[in-house]
Parts: C-alpha cells; structure tokens; sequence
C-alpha cells in the first residue's frame, strides 16, 4: 500500500470499519425488542451507582437510586453525543479528498453517535412511563454542545477521547460482571459499548493528528481549555446531582437532615466518579496524554482535577 501524505495508519482505520460493520446493531430488532423496563431491577450497577456506603437506606431506595442514576446516565450520554457527532463529521471532513478509509470510518462513527442519541432518548422514554413524575434533567445538549465547541479541537477530542475510553471502563469493571442489573439495560450498555470500542481507537488516532499539527503555543492553549471543559462538566455534574437527590428525597420517606445531605455527596461523588475520574483514571488515556504535555501542563491538569479528585 502507498503510503498516504499524512502518514495515516489506513491499516487501522480500515479495523474499525470491518469491526463496526460486524457489531453493528438496530435499535428496535436488537436492544429494544419490544420490551418495558422491569422497575423491580437496578438500572445502573453498583459499582457505578456507589450507593453502598450509605447502610442506612433500605434495598429498595438503593434500587430507586440506581434507577435514578440509570436515567441521569443515559440523558448524560444523548448531552454529549450531541457535541461528539458534529466534532466527528468536522474532523472528517480534512480526510473528504485523502484517505478515504478514514473518511468513512469518521462518517461511520458519526452516524453510530446519532443512532446513540436515539437509543438513549427511548430510554429515557421508557425510564419516565414507570417512574413517578418529577425528575428533572437540566442541562440543555445544544447550549451545552455549542460551549463545548468553541473550544479548541485538540482539547474537544481529549475529552471525546476521554468520555469513549470510560464508556468501555464502565463496561469492563461494573456493567458486565453484574448479574442483578435489568435485562434491558444491560442489552443497552453491551451494543453501546460495542460500537464506542471503535470510537475510542479512531479519537486516539485524530487526537494524536490534530495533535501533530499543533505549535507549542496552541498546545498550551489546548490544555487550558481541557481544563476549562472538565469544569464544565463539573459543573453539570453538580446540579443534576442536587436534583437528583431532590427528587431521590421527594419520593422516599422522610431522611434526617444530616442523612440527606450524605445521600446527595453520594450522588455527587458517583457522576464525579462516572463522568471525570474513571475516565482521567484510565491507563490508556493518561499515555496518550502523556505523550502529548509537558511535566508543566500535566501539573497544571493535575491541579485542576485535585479537587474533583478527594
Ligand atoms: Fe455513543
Ligand atoms: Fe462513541
């Protein structure tokens, strides 16, 4: 094979096609099948969900917790597909008139995201025919995309990176080995998770591109605004913990102030937990970018996650 005039490895584009074509799955036929969601269950692993240090709530509102955390996680992942599908087909485009293996595994991937973004909102349907009226999710995905996106790329495709990398930490270490999850969601998590595998590769692969094309200055930038989008997420992450807990405590008997306040820094703790540290956590990420800063900036990271972190 000619080598292409940017040094792509098309070898692993071409993966990722052949993979994402042998994985790929319908909603309806596949996930769905025309089932309910069987509220007797949990909707989000334990190991997600984090709720068993609190031994003062009953089996029951642990359950009613990790069904709330379930609907959180799959309006979360519609939020941010929505800033990853534009990026994607952005990103694309610089390969439109070169390599197009990796135009079409970038095309591919895009059209995966937006077929996501509909699975998790019938989710969220299903979540809200069997749960009582009242849960709320506040951040809106476009306000929330159109902020994101003004960042630089570099940065935007770390937190891709990022996001798609814990997808598949979640699934290895919570998702898979619990048995006492519901069916549905389960089905959910691994078609899901099947087809981000590819997504993570091909975010490396840009990342480390856009990366390459970067002057000193620009990376530098590029790490600010890494660190201004973790905030960002942190912030979202700590409003919809609050109303989450607000809702929690609307619909369960009634808590001791000092209790309360333990069930929501539980809350809080679990989305950090899910949304920042496993993902900054991951081996794979912190090599990559490793690779790509300096001792300075990965300080300058470090210091930002340190209170996220505690
Ligand atoms: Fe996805
Ligand atoms: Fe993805």
């Amino acid at each position: 094979m000619q080598p292409n005039p940017q040094h792509l490895d098309t070898q692993r584009y071409a993966k990722c096609i052949e993979v994402s074509k042998r994985v790929r799955f319908d909603i309806e036929r596949d996930v769905i099948r025309g089932r309910k969601l069987d509220f007797s269950s949990k909707f989000l692993p334990d190991g997600l969900a984090r709720m068993d240090k609190l031994a003062f709530l009953t089996e029951g509102e642990r359950r009613f917790a990790s069904q709330i955390q379930g609907r959180t996680y799959a309006n979360m992942f519609g939020l941010v597909e929505r800033f990853i599908a534009p990026k994607v087909l952005e990103v694309s485009r610089q390969h439109a008139l070169g390599d197009q293996t990796a135009f079409e595994a970038l095309v591919r991937f895009t059209d995966e995201e937006l077929k996501h973004q509909e699975l998790f909102r019938r989710m969220e349907r299903l979540a809200a025919e069997g749960m009582p009226a009242g849960y709320g999710f506040l951040p809106q995905p476009n306000d929330v995309a159109r902020a994101v996106l003004s960042k630089s790329t570099w940065a935007v495709l770390a937190l891709i990176c990022h996001i798609e990398l814990f997808v598949l930490a979640h699934y290895r270490q919570a998702i898979e080995p619990d048995a006492a999850l519901s069916p549905l969601w389960k089905d959910v998590f691994t078609f899901h998770a099947r087809e981000e595998s590819q997504h993570a590769i091909l975010d490396e692969l840009e990342w480390m591109r856009e990366n390459g094309t970067l002057t000193a200055v620009q990376r530098d930038q590029g790490v600010d605004d890494l660190i201004a989008l973790v905030a960002a997420v942190d912030g979202i992450l700590q409003a919809q913990a609050k109303a989450d807990a607000a809702y929690f405590f609307s619909m369960t008997r009634k808590l001791s102030v000092e209790r309360e306040a333990r069930v929501e820094a539980a809350f809080l703790g679990a989305y950090r937990w899910q949304y920042i540290v496993s993902g900054v956590q991951d081996e794979r990420f912190q090599q990559v970018l490793g690779g790509m800063v300096d001792a300075k900036q990965m300080a300058r990271i470090g210091g930002a996650l340190a209170p996220i972190l505690e």
